[in-house]
């Protein structure tokens, strides 16, 4: 992003809940296991996108790594990218842990990271792009567009919703997850949806193909859950 851009939108402020916060972060993973299976997922969407050894992989919003660390167990080079220094301190712990050394965690994130090595095979992003206003999701998918290989893959899954039934949708998501976890989950979903920038389905889906990506698959789960795998136009000749 041009340094000239004093208006840039400030990726780096937190927004809902703050993962900058050790104590969010230490919570996190047993948090998350509540209605997640944090391994399980991951290598759901590595088998998915059929990752090789040597691929180059960004995972933008890592978090606390488990993502990053499977793909680098498979053999891929990772980029793990976050704009919080203390996830990146806690997957950095996480990885080494698990023998993996294949991941360059950068503290950055999806306005200004800058992608110097080959272009990348995957860049992947779960439960972070509601981070961004629609404006900027924008500018954030132009980016990443540029940082793949013709036909490189996307995958991004988050709170993305139908606008059919809205409403109902996040009213039954919210109802879900408090009785998977209680209180606190119900507290967290309820500030999604106040302070966050989920946003519609059609609207990911304009701002996808404006991007230079086609979508391969879409799911929205329950109205809410949105999953899409794209890839990088190939250019006519
Ligand atoms: C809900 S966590 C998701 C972590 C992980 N991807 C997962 O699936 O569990 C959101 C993460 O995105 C990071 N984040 C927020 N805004 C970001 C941005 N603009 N660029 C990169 N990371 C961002 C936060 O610091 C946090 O670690």
């Amino acid at each position: 992003m041009k340094k000239s851009i004093t208006w840039l939108y400030h990726e780096y402020n937190q927004v809902g809940k703050d993962y900058s916060l050790p104590e969010e972060v230490e919570m996190y993973d047993a948090r998350h296991s509540d209605f997640r299976d944090l391994i399980k997922e991951s290598n759901a969407v590595l088998d998915t996108l059929g990752i090789k050894k040597t691929d180059i992989l960004i995972d933008f919003g890592a978090g606390t790594g488990t993502f990053a660390i499977q793909a680098a167990l498979r053999g891929a080079v990772v980029y793990a990218v976050d704009v919080s220094p203390a996830m990146l301190d806690y997957a950095k712990t996480k990885a080494r842990k698990a023998g993996v050394s294949n991941i360059e965690f950068c503290h950055s994130g999806f306005l200004d990271f800058k992608h110097t090595g080959p272009a990348a095979d995957f860049i992947t992003t779960t439960f972070v792009f509601h981070h961004l206003p629609d404006f900027w999701k924008g500018i954030a998918l132009n980016r990443m567009n540029h940082m793949l290989k013709p036909g490189g893959q996307l995958f991004i899954h988050d709170i993305i919703i139908e606008e059919y039934q809205a409403l109902e949708n996040i009213a039954a998501l919210i109802k879900k997850l408090a009785t998977a976890s209680g209180n606190f989950l119900r507290r967290d979903a309820e500030a999604h949806f106040r302070e966050e920038f989920s946003t519609y389905d059609w609207v990911m889906d304009g701002l996808l193909s404006r991007s230079g990506f086609v979508i391969k698959s879409k799911r929205i789960e329950n109205g809410v859950m949105g999953t899409y795998l794209c890839t990088k136009q190939l250019k006519a000749s």
